[in-house]
């Protein structure tokens, strides 16, 4: 292994980090990782730090699972890859089948890719070829929500409505219709002081109409809509009621248009639930898959679709209904072994329902934000919670954008041993199902200590 100087070296020369203004380590060091074990990180020098992200919202029973470990081993004796086109595996079957055990029966259709954007593009080819297949030329465009995150390559970005990062891309994107975002967190009919958990008194859900006007309008030229269910994660974790999801789906299924349910970072019982659409109750036409689905461990995605989806491409016309997609390291067998095991402990520990008061411990310590007047929102689900910083919640009054005050906070949570990267002036925590109520109680106490410590120096 390099030794933390010769990482640096070799780091600062030449490798370009993601979503990182490089310039930001001119006269800093990135942490340098070496060891993970549950919920901590540990850098070279032996410092610790607690992985309240889950590793960018994939890692789900904690670093070095002994059982994960030892099901990757396992797998790694009898073989590490092979390609998928018209081969099997017993991994992918595997991991396939234990996964239908909590899906509804209805989703039973498997295309295994290899990250998030990959499954979202995979379910946004076949919804577009699943109407040509069928010989309808017509319906060739896709709804997506302001605010919405679904990855970076290009046909994602087409459906993405985060200003910061898709404007730039403006000219790459294919030609998509944006709906008015439902996060409840800039709702202006929303009359409780704080978000919580999105279920507001007397809420008509008029965030629907602009969705419901493009949907009645367009039905005839429209594919698909996709949607992050129940939390619009990169769009500064904002939550949204079930009942939009209920709405969304009796409409588009009145109007034939189909549905994909991005659940990339809202799988794998972060919300309280395995899958976020299941507390809607409604079943989509595609959902899409990846972070949680091997608990963090190694890149594996799925888009699953139901038979009438699959059975539109299953054709003696090779060229005109086969699907031209793949990836080289579709279903690679490590990444499913990962898979396996992870779904194995989702069985056994009875996840997450086992956890649900310890994530009404998490919730409480959020709630005790309140007290703080930088502390301008807040709201949570499951095992993911927010708060927005801002000047003061009295006088309605920002940080101004050149102070930063987000990447201030993530630098003093470092130097309390935690990894808190925010998402613009949005602190939030995503954290692993592995947490225990002491875990909180330690988290929760550092995260005030940093907040109040970065404010305070920004007062100053
Ligand atoms: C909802 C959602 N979809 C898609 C993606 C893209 O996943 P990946 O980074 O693996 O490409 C993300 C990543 O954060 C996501 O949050």
């Amino acid at each position: 292994m390099y030794p933390k100087k010769q990482t640096l070296a070799v780091d600062r020369k030449h490798i370009w980090h993601p979503y990182t203004q490089m310039k930001d380590y001119a006269g800093r060091d990135p942490l340098v990782i070496v060891k993970g074990k549950g919920v901590k990180l540990y850098d070279a020098d032996g410092n610790s730090y607690y992985d309240t992200i889950s590793s960018w919202w994939c890692n789900v029973h904690g670093h070095g699972q002994p059982k994960i470990n030892r099901g990757i081993q396992k797998q790694l004796q009898q073989l590490e890859h092979v390609l998928f086109a018209g081969i099997t595996h017993p991994a992918a079957a595997e991991l396939v089948s234990r996964l239908q055990d909590f899906l509804h029966p209805l989703l039973c259709r498997f295309f295994f890719s290899d990250n998030g954007s990959t499954s979202v593009e995979v379910a946004l080819k076949m919804a577009f070829q699943y109407w040509q297949n069928q010989g309808n030329r017509t319906k060739t465009q896709f709804v997506f929500l302001e605010n919405s995150y679904h990855g970076d390559t290009a046909g994602a970005m087409s459906v993405g409505g985060m200003e910061l990062y898709h404007r730039l891309y403006a000219p790459l994107r294919f030609k998509s219709l944006q709906a008015r975002s439902p996060n409840c967190r800039s709702c202006t009919h929303r009359k409780t002081e704080f978000t919580f958990t999105a279920q507001n008194p007397g809420c008509q859900l008029e965030c629907f109409s602009s969705m419901e006007k493009i949907l009645r309008q367009e039905k005839d030229r429209l594919a698909a809509v996709i949607v992050e269910p129940l939390m619009q994660g990169a769009g500064g974790i904002s939550f949204y009621p079930a009942q939009y999801l209920k709405q969304l789906r009796a409409l588009t299924s009145q109007l034939n248009i189909l549905l994909i349910f991005d659940e990339v970072a809202t799988g794998f019982g972060r919300t309280g639930s395995m899958f976020a659409f299941q507390q809607a109750k409604v079943v989509p036409d595609f959902i899409c898959l990846s972070k949680g689905l091997t608990a963090g461990y190694l890149p594996l995605a799925l888009t699953v679709t139901r038979e009438k989806i699959y059975q539109a491409f299953y054709s003696d016309d090779t060229s005109a209904k086969t699907f031209f997609h793949g990836h080289t390291y579709t279903a690679n067998p490590l990444a499913c072994a990962a898979g396996i095991e992870n779904l194995k402990l989702f069985k056994q520990k009875k996840l997450p329902a086992s956890q649900a008061a310890v994530m009404r411990h998490f919730h409480g310590k959020l709630r005790a934000f309140k007290d703080l007047d930088f502390i301008g929102d807040i709201r949570y689900l499951g095992f993911i919670g927010a708060v927005d910083i801002v000047r003061s919640r009295k006088t309605k009054t920002l940080f101004a954008p050149e102070s930063r005050i987000g990447f201030q906070i993530y630098v003093q949570a470092l130097k309390n041993g935690l990894l808190l990267r925010p998402l613009g002036d949005t602190i939030y925590w995503f954290l692993p199902l592995v947490v225990t109520r002491k875990d909180i109680d330690i988290i929760m106490t550092k995260s005030r200590e940093s907040l109040l410590a970065a404010i305070a120096s920004a007062d100053r």
